[in-house]
């Protein structure tokens, strides 16, 4: 990679200031997803092997700038040290005197947590002053939160300014492998997943796709949206009336280019859905044109739709998934979701790569996280990467 990477330090005896995105689920104080965890471990060894101190800084939600138990890291600093098994030290402040003088009292191959650096308001901001406090902490600085990586702020790119080396971590590194290079070059047949809700938030993705695919298919409620363009009816399924010609252009793009672009040929559906107590009422499935009748909504796909996209993927080679094909979150809606999880994580020949966020979620609520090559731990900043946008954190690290 054209940026500087851990690989080029020497750590010994020195303090790394390092940016991991632990903004993870909770319930309570219950740790719902350690996928970012786990996923910043392999960096957090590596300095401690070679002898240096972790002195990690992250955000967790959204506190908006001022201190909220709520948002505290402490039940992270907890499941870190069992994850990695050994102590990890919560400092209970970001920036100061207090916490220099914490971090300075720390022995080689130690590892600190500091408190959530957006309890500063200066964070969101890439307020320089928080910056260089932040950077104050350590002798070098490694940014290994690839989740964080679309945000210009002061832990992720401020900081690099005043603490040099600032390279990049081993996270960093592999996701951009993944997302980046294992989908430019890619073995073909490339066939990539795309779900979720909005055609609006996946336009620009789809496009790029269309020039790198060799097949693309088409789950969750932005199917309704092609849907409406092939003038078919969706009920009360959601869907963007008002993007109709943006998807009518994907699917004309997608027939220039010669790539297979299947839509779901059979869809899930309810009369009725209460998301907050995870039910629905009756439960149905369009016609065989692929309607949906008024007063029903789609919630998955079909069957038949599982069949099709299940063969696509048995014969691919490279694999990408971004969101999900329906409500996984609500088990009579799961079905389409976790059988393409089983579909991807069944094909051993294919480099399959899990694009981010609910994906991310329903593979591994599915039980097919350790089946796939590789599960980004990125949401926002996935989407952004593969949207073929520069991502500021990455950005801000030295040149090699
Ligand atoms: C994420 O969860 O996508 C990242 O941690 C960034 O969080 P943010 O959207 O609150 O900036």
């Amino acid at each position: 990679m054209a940026k500087k990477t851990i690989q080029d330090l020497d750590l010994k005896g020195k303090r790394a200031v390092f940016r991991v995105d632990f903004n993870v689920p909770l319930r309570g104080d219950e740790i719902t997803d350690k996928t970012r965890i786990l996923g910043a471990l392999p960096t957090i060894r590596y300095v401690v092997e070679q002898g240096g101190t972790a002195i990690l800084l992250s955000h967790l939600g959204r506190p908006k700038g001022e201190v909220n138990a709520k948002y505290s890291l402490a039940p992270v600093a907890k499941v870190l040290a069992d994850e990695l098994g050994q102590p990890v030290f919560f400092v209970p402040e970001s920036r100061g005197p207090a916490a220099e003088k914490a971090v300075s009292e720390l022995s080689p191959g130690s590892v600190a947590l500091m408190e959530n650096v957006r309890f500063h308001v200066g964070e969101e901001k890439n307020d320089l002053d928080l910056a260089q406090d932040f950077s104050k902490l350590g002798d070098v600085f490694i940014n290994d939160a690839f989740g964080t990586a679309h945000r210009a702020h002061a832990s992720t790119v401020g900081i690099a300014q005043f603490l040099k080396p600032a390279v990049a971590g081993l996270l960093i590194q592999r996701e951009l492998e993944y997302l980046g290079d294992k989908t430019e070059n890619a073995e073909s047949p490339f066939v990539v997943i795309l779900g979720g809700a909005k055609v609006s938030d996946k336009i620009t993705v789809i496009d790029r796709l269309l020039d790198k695919a060799d097949t693309i298919l088409i789950g969750g409620a932005m199917a309704y949206t092609f849907a409406l363009a092939l003038g078919k009816t969706v009920g009360d399924s959601l869907s963007e009336p008002a993007f109709i010609d943006t998807a009518k252009a994907a699917l004309k793009k997608a027939k220039e280019k010669g790539v297979k672009f299947l839509l779901p040929v059979d869809n899930v559906t309810v009369d009725s859905l209460d998301f907050d107590n995870m039910s629905v009422g009756n439960i149905g499935v369009s016609d065989v044109e692929g309607n949906i009748r008024d007063g029903w909504e789609g919630v998955d796909i079909g069957p038949q739709t599982v069949a099709l996209y299940a063969g696509e993927l048995a014969n691919a080679k490279t694999i990408l998934m971004n969101g999900p094909m329906g409500i996984f979150e609500i088990e009579a809606c799961s079905k389409g979701s976790f059988a393409i999880a089983e579909a991807v994580a069944k094909n051993k020949e294919a480099i399959s790569i899990i694009g981010g966020g609910d994906s991310v979620k329903a593979v591994n609520q599915a039980g097919f996280g350790g089946d796939v090559s590789f599960i980004s731990t990125g949401g926002g900043a996935s989407l952004e990467f593969l949207e073929g946008k520069a991502l500021p954190g990455v950005e801000a690290l030295d040149e090699k």
